[in-house]
């Protein structure tokens, strides 16, 4: 596992996207897993920048997405298919034929699940995965206590899921209870995955992920048993790891 400290948050999303983007470059077709919420906004920014310079071609990959909350529409604003539009999508040329978002309002929830699983199977599976990690450890919707050999599946959001995410609803009984993820398996299937995080509030959950025992309740710790990670924070998260957050941007493996 590598893990690169950077000073701050718009210096670990401009290096995020700057591997983003040489990815693409490398494989224009490339199956990329994406992520939602405040953290990978700024990469998402950055991915559009260098698109709107000509540095950057979307028209070949394919995107899927972690997780999407159970019981809102697309249409909704605080919905995973709005956040992707308004940050990402609407701004490059990704054909919208190749991306994928699990489907919130599905009626037959299995069905779902198992049909996103054989788009994935059938694209080969994600090449390049981007992840955020909950103060709680998890990681897509995958909550404390997730079974790791699960695929894409509905979820209960754990209560400290639901206040942190209160902050974008009006209150805390609009969030969702629910959302469909993809797995801990089909997370670990990608080839390489990279995992964003910035702040305090997540320095504990990256700690237990990085140097605490792989445990499912700490479901990012399942990362320690994937071959191709690459952990991409900043100092302040980084701030409880024993090789510390202190200093200049650094790397270190683990
Ligand atoms: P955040 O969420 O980026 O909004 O902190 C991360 C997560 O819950 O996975």
């Amino acid at each position: 596992m590598l893990v690169e400290v950077f000073n701050d948050y718009e210096e670990m999303s401009r290096r995020a996207a700057r591997h983003v983007a040489a990815a693409i470059r490398q494989k224009p077709d490339l199956v990329l897993g994406l992520a939602t919420g405040s953290t990978p906004v700024g990469l998402y920014r950055e991915l559009v920048r260098l698109f709107r310079k000509g540095e950057l071609d979307f028209s070949r990959v394919t995107t899927f997405n972690l997780d999407e909350y159970y019981g809102l529409s697309a249409s909704h604003e605080q919905s995973y298919h709005y956040f992707m539009q308004e940050h990402l999508f609407r701004h490059v040329n990704v054909a919208l034929e190749r991306i994928h978002i699990p489907d919130g309002q599905a009626t037959d929830i299995q069905a779902e699940c198992a049909r996103y699983e054989q788009l994935l199977a059938e694209a080969g599976w994600v090449d390049l995965q981007i992840l955020g990690i909950g103060g709680n450890g998890h990681i897509g919707f995958n909550e404390p206590g997730t079974d790791f050999g699960a695929s894409t599946h509905l979820i209960e959001l754990a209560p400290a899921t639901i206040q942190a995410n209160a902050r974008f609803f009006k209150s805390p009984e609009d969030v969702p209870r629910r959302a469909i993820s993809m797995g801990i398996k089909t997370i670990m299937r990608s080839r390489e995955i990279i995992l964003l995080a910035s702040g305090r509030d997540k320095a504990e959950a990256i700690r237990a992920a990085i140097e605490g025992p792989v445990t499912n309740q700490v479901p990012a710790s399942v990362l320690q048993l994937h071959p191709n990670v690459r952990v991409m924070i900043d100092q302040a998260a980084a701030a409880l790891l024993s090789h510390g957050g202190q200093g200049q941007t650094h790397a270190m493996t683990v």
